[in-house]
């Protein structure tokens, strides 16, 4: 069994989704353990609920930004992970964390990236006037919401959207594309070149 830890800072919408699928489509891989860096978020409750090991790492407990970092490296090591995801996880890391996981650390963000890298992008789109927005599933590297782009979902802007009607409807297609992406990595089914990612049985890596 391939071992997968999700990483997350709130309510676990896509961890769901990630564990769901793994059970579901019985994946040669498993959820070992889900971490937090807070406390209170609610996908932790969840994953416990489900029998999964949770751990929490509170940021606030590190008065410098390095020192989380490396303990929260230490802390994921312990799971010995094929692939680690982050799943609404709110703390960049930095490189220590990064080099250590490259080529197994997953993000997804809630925006067709490179555009609206960082907070708020349902808000942005909309402010920019966007007819289309989505999310990205990409490899992990040291600067925010970058690295090379593994799946997209493409969805459209409707009139009359706001904030949250938008998000609910790239949320549907994160919790599809998310799962898949995740299943790809553990499988071995990805080929990064010069920064581009192939699935590599040619499998569509565009939701629309
Ligand atoms: C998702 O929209 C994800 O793309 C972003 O944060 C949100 C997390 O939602 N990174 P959830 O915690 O998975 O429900």
């Amino acid at each position: 069994m391939k071992r997968i830890v999700v990483l997350i800072s709130g309510r676990g919408s896509n961890l769901e989704a990630i564990v769901r699928a793994s059970r579901a489509e019985g994946w040669a891989a498993r959820v070992e353990a889900v971490v937090s860096n807070r406390p209170d978020a609610a996908g932790l409750a969840w994953a416990e609920r489900e029998g999964i090991e949770t751990a929490v790492l509170d940021h606030r407990a590190y008065a410098q930004r390095a020192q989380f970092d490396e303990a929260l490296a230490v802390l994921v090591e312990r799971w010995r992970p094929d692939a680690v995801a982050l799943a609404g996880f709110m703390r960049i890391l930095g490189p220590a964390f990064v080099q250590r996981h490259e080529g197994r650390l997953l993000n997804i963000h809630p925006s067709l990236l490179p555009a609206f890298p960082g907070l708020h992008t349902h808000r942005r789109a909309l402010e920019a006037g966007c007819k289309v927005a989505g999310a990205t599933v990409h490899f992990v590297t040291a600067e925010l919401d970058h690295g090379p782009i593994v799946a997209q979902a493409v969805v459209p802007v409707q009139a009359g959207d706001d904030e949250a009607t938008l998000a609910a409807r790239v949320l549907v297609q994160e919790h599809l594309m998310y799962p898949r992406a995740v299943r790809w990595l553990v499988d071995g089914e990805l080929a990064v070149d010069g920064g581009i990612v192939r699935h590599t049985g040619g499998a569509s890596q565009l939701w629309r």
